[in-house]
């Protein structure tokens, strides 16, 4: 069977541009895919920060007369384990201070539409009849509403190519006036419930879950979860609908990034074979916050972006009783302000007990990882989620509530998971304070007994999140969509 080509769209990719688990995934999905004999190559806006470390390049499309959008140019290059790399220059939507989406002060860019717009639109002319490229993909894969529109364009497109569409958090959905529809040069005919109309908007992720021949999403159960009312964001009912398209697969890792035994960041590397270097990261850790140099009181760990979603709420709430018990608190994470100020506030108070770095960084990221004890993640949906599967690579066993992806990859400690070897950290659920603290008492229970918390790091981390298993089941999907065998 002759090589499948995939053009992979996506708002943001590792270690070029990166706000969450997206990144992490649009760098190491396409790898994975590459490893078993897909041709992946990655779209990707060209952002301030894109363009500042792409430093071999060519030009090999310019696109000046694409209605309504301003004059970009294609570049082309290669990312990390040579994946070839499309990036869409158009200094006047992406070349600016702030984030892919927000701008400094944490406000959406007001012209997102027109942004992702184009994106949208280019990826849809790359797989298309009207291509300026040699190379044609067979199928585009979309990820959440920025590339949305890809599906529309493509239905309307002459000569073009299947698409898929996978979504990674059903809450961001870009949500737009109407008259965005004619403005990004779609027929008004799709403003219409059977097209991007979403409660008499324009939606651009609602458009992609109408229009794409298939949708995937990050885990098995977020894949049942979305179709109903409560984690549905009122496209349930299409999803529903849907269900017979609609795949869910457990994002894998990227194990050579976040490997204990191999991982520069660190104080000491480590493996299950000789855990001494947890210790030495703990204290480094303990140290870098400002924790008292105390190797027994355990340190839980928290890597996130402070929103709703992440039910960091309750762990603030209780934090001032969790050092009591006693335990520490190593957080890292950056959003909302009145949670990025109280836990400030928790650090001032609890000095020595409480740290909190508040901002974004790749290297304190996996110091937290490998010298907290315990990660926790008390998340009220995640459609996969990424911390849980690093910390267990590094014998952190995590503490999550039950909820989409964190209910495919841990399992529960009790005495039977624990005797057969499967217990992977601690789970709970109904979303309250209670309950969230009543779980990490009962890890701290366990981490006191050294023998059974050292079988518990051990599970942990010879388990395997390796991607390769997700990207056949990738490969599947793509062949489904275009009519040939597995
Ligand atoms: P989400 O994509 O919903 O934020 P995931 O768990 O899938 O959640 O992925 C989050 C990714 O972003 C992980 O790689 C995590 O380490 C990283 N991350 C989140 N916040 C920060 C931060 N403040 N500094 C560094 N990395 C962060
Ligand atoms: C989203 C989700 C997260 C998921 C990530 C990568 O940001 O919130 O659960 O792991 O995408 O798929």
């Amino acid at each position: 069977m002759a090589e499948l080509k995939v053009l992979f769209a996506t708002s943001e990719v590792a270690p070029l541009i990166k706000t969450g688990g997206l990144a992490d995934v649009s760098a190491a999905l396409p790898a994975a895919l590459r490893a078993i004999g897909v041709d992946a190559h990655v779209l990707v806006p060209g952002y301030n920060q894109v363009m500042a470390q792409l430093t071999q390049h060519e030009v090999v499309a310019v696109f000046d007369n694409l209605p309504g959008f301003p004059s970009s140019r294609l570049l082309s290059g290669k990312m990390a384990h040579n994946i070839p790399l499309l990036v869409l220059d158009c200094p006047s939507l992406y070349q600016r201070d702030g984030g892919p989406y927000q701008d400094v002060t944490g406000h959406d860019w007001a012209d997102n539409a027109l942004r992702f717009g184009l994106l949208s639109k280019v990826a849809s002319v790359l797989g298309s009849s009207a291509s300026p490229l040699d190379w044609h993909p067979d199928l585009v894969h979309c990820n959440d509403w920025q590339t949305g529109l890809i599906p529309a364009y493509l239905h309307f497109a002459q000569g073009a190519a299947p698409s898929i569409i996978a979504i990674h958090n059903l809450a961001f959905q870009g949500i737009f006036p109407p008259a965005t529809v004619l403005q990004l040069g779609l027929p008004p005919s799709c403003f219409s419930i059977n097209g991007v109309e979403f409660y008499g908007s324009m939606s651009f992720l609602k458009a992609g879950l109408y229009y794409a021949d298939h949708i995937t999403t990050v885990s098995p159960n977020y894949a049942r979860e979305i179709q109903q009312a409560e984690l549905g964001f009122g496209l349930q009912g299409l999803l529903f609908e849907r269900r017979d398209s609609l795949t869910g697969m457990l994002n894998g890792i990227d194990t050579e990034e976040w490997n204990p035994a191999d991982d520069h960041h660190l104080a000491m590397q480590y493996s299950v074979a000789d855990m001494t270097g947890k210790a030495t990261n703990k204290q480094a850790l303990q140290k870098k916050l400002g924790l008292n140099p105390d190797p027994d009181v355990p340190l839980l760990g928290v890597v996130s972006r402070f929103t709703h979603q992440k039910g960091l709420d309750l762990l603030l709430e209780i934090a001032p009783r969790l050092t009591e018990l006693p335990a520490q608190l190593a957080m890292l994470g950056s959003g909302e302000a009145h949670m990025q100020k109280t836990a400030r506030d928790l650090s001032h108070r609890y000095p020595g007990k409480i740290g909190a770095v508040i901002g974004f960084s790749e290297d304190l990221s996996h110091q937290i990882e490998a010298g907290a004890d315990m990660f926790v993640m008390p998340s009220r949906f995640e459609p996969c989620g990424l911390n849980q599967l690093y910390s267990q690579r590094y014998g952190t066993p995590p503490i999550v509530h039950a909820t989409g992806g964190l209910s495919d990859s841990v399992v529960d400690c009790t005495p039977a998971t624990l005797k057969d070897g499967t217990a992977s950290g601690f789970m709970f659920d109904g979303m309250t304070a209670e309950n969230l603290f009543i779980a990490i008492q009962r890890a701290i229970g366990l981490y006191h007994d050294k023998i059974k918390w050292k079988a518990l790091c051990k599970n942990c981390m010879t388990k395997n999140f390796s991607w390769h298993h997700s990207a056949e089941a990738y490969l599947a999907v793509y062949r489904k969509v275009l009519g040939q065998q597995g």
